[in-house]
């Protein structure tokens, strides 16, 4: 063999193994959609970690103390639970912000909140939303992404921060709940509070 030929022949194979590492570490592995049951098992995974149970769902005092009331997940704050009396001189700012045994209704400043029914009950939960109401509501902060503004505690602003595809998820695994028909109250403003004392 010539040096001309050796030569080309190394060259060839230099740039055809430079290349094909190159084009190696450019492709990334395709992403897959995920499946329906696969959105709904990280949907579970996300609102366990992010805490939905704590105000949404009411609770049991058991041998660990309180507990989610697995019979009622999601479903809101219960709307046969009667509200005790409310002294509004507890609830200025700077002093107390109280909570119900359920920790489903939330008393300060900014009157009474409720906890929302998350089941896909149609009347009185998330039965008749879509995925989009759902993503809009906990971007922007507004009941059901248009209308009056969410009252504290709950933390849209951090749920917000979820990826579409996250959000997507929390919701898939929303509507795999069980329905549970419980309507929530409305919220009481600051202003009936005293009536309630
Ligand atoms: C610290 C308590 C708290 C936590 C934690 C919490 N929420 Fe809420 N959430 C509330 C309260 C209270 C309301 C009712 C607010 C209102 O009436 O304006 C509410 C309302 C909602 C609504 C109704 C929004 C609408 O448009 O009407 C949705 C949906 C919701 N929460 C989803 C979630 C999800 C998902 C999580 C977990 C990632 C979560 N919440 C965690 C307290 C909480």
């Amino acid at each position: 063999m010539n040096h001309k030929v050796l030569y080309y022949s190394l060259l060839f194979l230099f740039s055809f193994s430079f290349l094909s590492i190159h084009f190696n570490c450019n492709t990334e592995p395709e992403k897959k959609e995920m499946t329906k049951e696969e959105m709904i098992q990280r949907g579970a995974y996300l609102v366990t970690i992010g805490g939905c149970n704590d105000c949404h769902t009411p609770k049991v005092f058991g041998p660990h103390g309180m507990m989610e009331d697995t019979t009622r997940i999601l479903s809101g704050h219960p709307e046969d639970f009667v509200l005790p009396p409310i002294n509004p001189d507890e609830i200025q700012p700077g002093k107390w912000y109280l909570g119900n045994a359920h920790l489903t209704a939330w008393v300060g400043p900014w009157g009474v909140s409720f906890a929302k029914n998350l089941t896909p009950d149609e009347p009185t939960g998330t039965g008749s939303w879509t995925e989009e109401i759902f993503i809009k509501s906990m971007r922007e902060g507004k009941q059901m992404g248009f209308g009056r503004a969410l009252l504290p505690p709950m933390p849209w602003f951090n749920v917000a921060k979820l990826t579409d595809e996250d959000l997507k998820s929390v919701f898939a695994y929303l509507q795999s709940l069980k329905p549970i028909r419980n309507q929530v109250p409305e919220p009481i403003p600051p202003d009936s509070i005293h009536k309630m004392k």
